[in-house]
């Protein structure tokens, strides 16, 4: 009986069903990531097919060593879960990065091992070892990729751009030349273990020469196109496997992946060749004082004369950005919203696509603190209501609101759509001093003399203001 049931589930075809199975749940737990109010359950589904895919795997007759197999699987969770769960939503995007950098490094492994165990793909159909080298070179490229953006987001590197001057294109150039004629060698016979090495190695510096010098706003860009190049690289490895399950998973990844790089490139106004090839980004700017780069004078106001200057309004468009997700003010800021609206003031939310640290951060905020969906708008939306907005209400918001980007071309964010807020009649913007944001730069619409600063902890000064609010 033991032997029959052990037999069933380990019938090809089972497993196939298994498979299909899983994919359809990937399928439909993506399509709940595309609104907020579906995204969790979306997840939880894409997790549920993820597990039945490794199951089924693990039920694959002849898997191999199940002492290694769960010594990973307890490796993985020990190290997995408790960062996962402790990790604060503003940190989220480096922990995407590193996630996503072990997946191109495993992949870049499984190259290496299939290489090592069969004397160099000895007797592999050619469409094989293909796959296995595209699989080698870009998970390598995307191992050390990550593992470069996880620096630089966790400031253990500077997110400023790092590069090596003129030569870097030529090196970047040279680099990929030398990972792809040594795997060119590979599928001709070369069984030489230096040659895989050589490819892990030029690609893997590749990864780093390409990501270092991108920097200022240019990196959630990059993330996402590393996240899909890892995609493509698992699929290139289901290939070479022969796993229905990782070709699969791993397309959705890629394909997706391109989207939504595709997406952001056009939202930053960039192509992702010039983003990969140029390493936009900026200089590190100095703190400003009581002025500004531009000698304009900064203007500092109260939560008091904010509160009033709101409950006259008729529309008052709040901007959020990177500062309200630190200080957690999302909440708070509902209740502003509130109250402003139980004066008459019309409120709306201006959501940048790069606004916070990863895509949608702002939307998952506010709508954890049920703000109504239907008050958030998107930057295209947004853009023309500035001009006939009384008080435009900046919570930790900077470079997505940085006049620079229109007109001043030597900016590293010039280009980039921004926020119109310096459209609108009055600007009080929330901070806690003039420090630059992400991109490193001055924003001039802080000494703009429309412009009030409420200096301070984003969710303090939002609740100093709802209290004066209550008093009016
Ligand atoms: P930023 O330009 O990064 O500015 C955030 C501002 O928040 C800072 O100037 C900071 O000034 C302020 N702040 C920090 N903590 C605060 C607190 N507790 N209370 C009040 N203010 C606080 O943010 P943004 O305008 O949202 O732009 C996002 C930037 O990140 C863009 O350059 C974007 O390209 C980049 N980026 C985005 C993503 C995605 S996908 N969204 C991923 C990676 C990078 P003080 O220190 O003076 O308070």
């Amino acid at each position: 009986m033991t032997v029959l049931a052990t037999s069933f589930f380990q019938d090809e075809n089972f497993i196939k069903v298994c498979y299909i199975v899983a994919f359809g749940l990937f399928i439909y737990g993506l399509m709940g990531l595309t609104g907020p109010r579906t995204a969790v359950r979306g997840n939880k589904i894409a997790a549920v097919g993820m597990a039945l895919a490794v199951i089924v795997t693990l039920l694959t007759p002849g898997i191999g060593n199940w002492g290694l197999i769960a010594l990973g699987v307890v490796i993985g969770t020990v190290v997995g879960v408790p960062a996962a769960r402790n990790v604060k939503m503003t940190a989220v995007p480096q922990m995407v990065a590193l996630f996503n950098g072990v997946g191109g490094g495993a992949v870049a492994l499984i190259a290496w091992v299939e290489f090592r165990e069969s004397g160099g793909f000895d007797g592999f159909a050619l469409y094989i070892v293909i796959a296995s080298m595209f699989a080698a070179v870009i998970g390598s490229i995307s191992f050390w990729g990550s593992n470069i953006a996880f620096g630089k987001l966790q400031e253990l590197l500077p997110s400023k751009p790092i590069s090596l001057g003129p030569l870097q294109q030529l090196i970047n150039l040279l680099l990929l030349l030398i990972a792809v004629g040594l795997s060119v060698l590979i599928c001709a016979g070369g069984s030489s273990e230096l040659l895989i090495i050589g490819v892990l190695v030029s690609a893997g510096l590749l990864g780093i020469f390409v990501v270092l010098p991108i920097g200022g706003a240019d990196m959630p860009v990059v993330i996402s196109l590393l996240n899909a190049l890892t995609g493509l690289s698992a699929a290139a490895t289901g290939i070479a496997l022969d796993n229905t399950a990782l070709i699969v998973a791993g397309m959705i990844v890629g394909a997706s992946g391109t989207i939504l790089t595709r997406q952001m490139a056009e939202a930053m106004n960039r192509t992702i060749p010039s983003i990969v090839a140029g390493g936009f980004g900026g200089e590190v700017a100095a703190v400003a004082g009581a002025t500004g780069a531009d000698g304009g004078t900064v203007r500092s106001t109260t939560a008091a004369d904010a509160a009033i200057q709101m409950a006259y309004a008729r529309l008052v468009v709040v901007v959020p950005g990177y500062g309200m997700a630190v200080a957690q003010a999302q909440h708070a800021v509902r209740e502003l919203s509130q109250m402003l609206e139980a004066k008459g003031v019309e409120v709306k939310f201006a959501i940048h696509p790069v606004a916070g640290r990863m895509p949608g951060h702002m939307n998952v905020l506010l709508a954890e603190a049920d703000v109504p969906y239907e008050q958030l708008k998107e930057m295209d939306d947004i853009n023309g209501e500035f001009s006939r907005t009384q008080v435009s209400l900046v919570i930790g918001a900077n470079d997505v609101t940085n006049p620079d980007a229109r007109k001043k071309t030597d900016s590293p964010i010039f280009g980039m759509p921004i926020l119109n807020v310096d459209e609108s009649e009055s600007v009080i913007v929330l901070k806690r001093s003039m420090a630059s944001g992400f991109a490193g730069i001055e924003n001039p619409l802080f000494t703009n003399p429309k412009t009030a600063m409420l200096f301070g902890d984003a969710k303090a000064s939002v609740g100093a203001i709802t209290e004066e609010l209550k008093a009016l």
